[in-house]
């Protein structure tokens, strides 16, 4: 149990990170889901992601020793799955939460495909992770005051999936930062 028996030590020292595996989109397509997010917020209310934060998740890791980071790295690159498209078309949100996010009304078999292959073998080599089933989404508003309902959005948001990130949760006075630790293209 790498980040559970054998990281409680070093969680106390903090020599840990806090990780998650995401698809990360270009600039122009955050900036679209940005202005999403802004048209959303003035029916719903809530805090809007930054533009540099927008994100969608993958795999989650949580605190992990920075003493596993290399075998982590390692086991990563023997995940294969060819590129692939995915349409945002879709904004919703989640009471229990309070996010309102925008998400694919069809979901490629590749985006969970992808999200198993990456489970099954940071399983195999002993991570421990969150175990949710996979609901794809993208965070655009937190804190809503009024959970949106399920809308359609015209036109689409196109977006070509070629690479996966590993990316550090940077906790900074005026908020979370997202790193990008490191980059894995698909085929
Ligand atoms: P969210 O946007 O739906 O909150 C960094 O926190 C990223 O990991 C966010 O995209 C967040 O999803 C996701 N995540 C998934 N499971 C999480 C958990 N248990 N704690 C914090 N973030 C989690």
């Amino acid at each position: 149990m790498k980040n559970c028996e054998q990281g409680k030590s070093e969680l106390a020292s903090n020599r840990t990170a806090r990780l998650f595996f995401a698809v990360w989109p270009e600039l122009p397509l955050r900036e679209t889901l940005h202005r999403w997010a802004v048209q959303q917020q003035k029916i719903c209310g809530g805090r809007i992601m930054r533009v540099e934060s927008i994100h969608l998740t993958l795999l989650f890791l949580g605190e992990t020793p920075q003493a596993h980071l290399p075998e982590l790295m390692h086991t990563v690159t023997s995940v294969r799955t060819a590129r692939f498209d995915l349409a945002l078309d879709l904004i919703a949100g989640w009471r229990h939460n309070g996010i309102a996010y925008a998400a694919p009304a069809f979901v490629p078999e590749r985006l969970p495909a992808l999200v198993m292959k990456l489970r099954a073998c940071l399983a195999a080599a002993g991570f421990v992770f969150d175990q949710r089933p996979f609901t794809p989404h993208v965070t655009l508003l937190r804190k809503v005051d009024k959970t949106p309902e399920a809308r359609s959005i015209e036109p689409p948001i196109y977006w070509s999936i070629d690479e996966f990130v590993l990316v550090q949760s940077v906790p900074e006075e005026s908020g979370i930062r997202y790193e990008i630790v490191r980059r894995w293209s698909l085929e």
